[in-house]
Order: C-alpha cells, then structure tokens, then sequence
C-alpha cells in the first residue's frame, strides 16, 4: 500500500461493454504494489475486457481506475492509451501483442520509454540477456517466429518501458507444457525484480500458485477472492471454475 492507502493500481465499481452490450456489471480489483495478482474464471467471464477497458478497447460506462505512486492518484481512465507505458503501466495483450511485420529489434524500440539513466540500447541489451532465443535474431522479422518466441517478443516489449505495473492477458496461452513451467518461473523474476503483475489467465491453478491474491471473475461480476494460493487449492473454486483443466 502506498501511504495514502491506495494500491499501485485499483479497478473500482466498473462497468463496460462493447457498443451497447455491458459486459462488465462493477468489477473491482485491487493490486497492491511489488504483489502478483492473477483474474481467472469462464470463457467469456469478461476477463480480457478488464484489462482492455484500461487501454480504451472496451467501452467504459462507470467506474474508476487508479495507479497511486508515491501518494500521487492518475486517473488512469482519463490517460491516453499511448501515454500508459509512460506512466508505468506495460499491458500484453492476449491476441496482436507485437508488431509481425518490424523486426524483433524495431518490436524493442517501439516499447521503449526514456527514463533517467536508462539508454535505449541499455535496455534492449537488458532484453536480449533476457531472452537469449531473441538476441540471435535480432535483425528478423517478428512475424517469423515461433508461438512461445512471439509470446518473449512481447514480454520484452512490454518490459522496454521498465513498467510498475504489468497487464498480462493469458500469458500462456498456446505455449508447449516445457515453455508454460519457463514462463511461471520468469513471471515470479520479473516480480522479484520489482514489477508489479496483474494477469488473466486460463491455466487457473498454476497461475493462481505465484500470486499473492486471486480474483474469480464470472458474467462480469467478482465471484470469489482471496490469497492466491489458497484459491488455487478450495475445492468449491477447482470443482466449478477449473477442475477439468
Ligand atoms: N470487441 C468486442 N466486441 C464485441 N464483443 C466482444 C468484444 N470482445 C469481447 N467481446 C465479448 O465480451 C464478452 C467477454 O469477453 P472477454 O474477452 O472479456 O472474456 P474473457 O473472460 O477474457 O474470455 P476468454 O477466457 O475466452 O479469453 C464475451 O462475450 C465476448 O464475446
Ligand atoms: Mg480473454
């Protein structure tokens, strides 16, 4: 908590939708700063368009969105998508989370945000020490790279930005079994490393495992909630939302 008692990053009461279709009937999240906090529920539980109505992707009705940093509140609903990454917010989205045709260097540039001391080629070297598969493909075009490669790509993009916060939207979606226990292990990295994780993601149990806190989603509306490893296990949670999983 920061000292004015708000989280990092807040969702309150919101409501949103796409054209006249509400989606969302007053979902409220709470991400306390350096914590990772993880949305699951259905398919079409409205996960994906939390994350989108914070970027202007789905239409927003009511409700309040807050990032507090050092006791300072940003109306982040009243931000500019393109100024998100600026104020410290990185979002990966769950589809088009690069650039196929730029290169996997030029993908690098386009989430860079200048910071103090930090230098564009600092950074992407940063990235490439990272993520080794990509620094030998430096000059190739994204739209060339495998499924778990692309799902790097945008992760490195993201953290170009040196964010507080990071959006995920199902950050292991379509990745072989070996490449999904890789992806856990650097999500709980990037946390140590100090950056805030709010995700959505289908693989409930396992993500729910590395997060302080959970929120169960389901028609638009919190169902359930709580620490994060503890949901993972509640057998009412695992039998209706992800026992077949
Ligand atoms: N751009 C859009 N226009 C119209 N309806 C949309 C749009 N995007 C999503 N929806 C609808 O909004 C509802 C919630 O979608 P959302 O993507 O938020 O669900 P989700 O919980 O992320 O699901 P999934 O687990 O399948 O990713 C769904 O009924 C979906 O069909
Ligand atoms: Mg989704």
């Amino acid at each position: 908590m920061d000292q004015s008692g708000l989280p990092l990053l807040a969702v309150e009461s919101l409501e949103a939708g796409y054209g006249d279709v509400r989606i969302l009937n007053g979902v409220s999240i709470k991400v306390p700063s350096k914590s990772v906090v993880t949305i699951v529920g259905p398919n079409g539980a409205g996960k994906s368009t939390v994350l989108k109505a914070l970027y202007g992707l789905a239409k927003v009705e009511s409700g309040k969105v807050t990032l507090t940093k050092d006791g300072k509140v940003v109306d982040v609903l009243a931000t500019k998508p393109h100024n998100l990454s600026r104020i410290g917010i990185g979002y990966v989205p769950q589809i088009e989370n690069i650039f196929p045709a730029l290169s996997i260097d030029e993908n690098l540039d386009v989430g860079y945000v200048q910071h103090a001391g930090k230098s564009l080629s600092a950074m992407k070297d940063a990235m490439y020490q990272r993520y080794p598969d990509l620094a030998g493909r430096k000059e190739d075009r994204a739209g060339a790279l495998s499924g778990g490669q692309r799902q790097m790509l945008a992760m490195a993009r993201a953290l170009m930005s040196e964010p507080d916060v990071l959006l995920l939207d199902e950050p292991s979606a379509g990745l072989a079994p070996a490449l999904v226990d890789q992806l856990f292990d650097e999500l709980v990295r990037i946390n140590k490393s100090g950056v805030t994780i709010l995700m959505v993601e289908q693989n409930a149990r396992r993500a729910l495992e590395i997060s302080d806190y959970g929120y169960v989603l389901d028609m638009g509306k919190n169902r359930h909630e709580g620490d994060g490893r503890k949901l993972a296990n509640d057998p009412e949670i695992v039998g209706i939302y992800f026992g077949k999983r």
